[in-house]
């Protein structure tokens, strides 16, 4: 099974907090959105691998540590994973950056691909996909099968920003070997797959097509 990982640090609530609030403009949503990507980004990659290197000081010669030779990659789902992505590469600037194209068919809720685009060597790669919103998990199972099937992925975490036991239940079961990183586990889902409390529809917030 995978493991869920709620990242309810002060900084990271508080600017989530102000994410819901419904009068926040795209503007401060997408600068937030970035924030709490990165804030979430640091801890995402505490697990990545180290090895020692001698460097030079101008005092004396010594053994430290430098990211060892696994690469990484950052895939939005898009388009509300785009508003992730800078606030990743400022603290990974040489990660590549991969996309899938996904909706929400709005009758059904679920998923519809519409594109994709990988680095060539993103099968060698750690792959971070991101997406704000885990809903019916839907659009997060599919883009994983995705990775997984054409892409050759072997290694991937999944970020977003809100989640939800439904869509937790779904990709835990349909991924049981990716981990999970969220800021908020939400309370359910509403009767048009959205999630409650929320913040509304992420992609519309960021992009300002409300
Ligand atoms: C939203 C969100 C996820 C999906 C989550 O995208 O960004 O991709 O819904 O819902 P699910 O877990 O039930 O699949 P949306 O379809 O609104 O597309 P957009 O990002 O282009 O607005
Ligand atoms: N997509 C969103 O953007 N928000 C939700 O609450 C559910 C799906």
């Amino acid at each position: 099974m995978s493991t869920l990982h709620v990242m309810d640090h002060p900084l990271i609530a508080h600017k989530l907090t102000i994410m819901r609030d419904k009068d926040t403009g795209s503007k401060d949503f997408r600068q937030l959105l970035n924030e709490i990507a990165m804030l979430m980004g640091y801890e995402l990659t505490r697990d990545l691998p180290l090895e020692n290197v001698v460097v030079e000081t101008p005092i004396c010669k010594s053994t430290q540590k430098l990211i060892s030779g696994k690469k990484l990659a950052i895939v939005p789902i898009l388009r509300a994973g785009l508003g992730m992505v800078d606030g990743l590469l400022s603290l990974m600037p040489v990660a590549k950056v991969g996309h899938i194209g996904m909706y929400r068919d709005p009758e059904t809720h679920k998923p519809v691909e519409y594109y994709s685009k990988m680095p060539a060597d993103i099968e060698e790669r750690i792959v971070i996909l991101v997406d704000p919103m885990l809903a019916t998990g839907g659009s997060a199972s599919d883009a994983l099968t995705m990775l997984k099937e054409k892409y050759h992925c072997k290694n991937i975490k999944f970020m977003c920003l809100v989640a939800c036991p439904e869509g937790v239940a779904r990709v835990q079961a349909d991924h049981p070997d990716v981990d999970i990183y969220t800021a908020s586990m939400d309370e359910k889902l509403n009767e048009h797959d959205y999630i409650v409390p929320g913040l509304g529809d992420a992609g519309d917030r960021i992009f300002g097509t409300i």
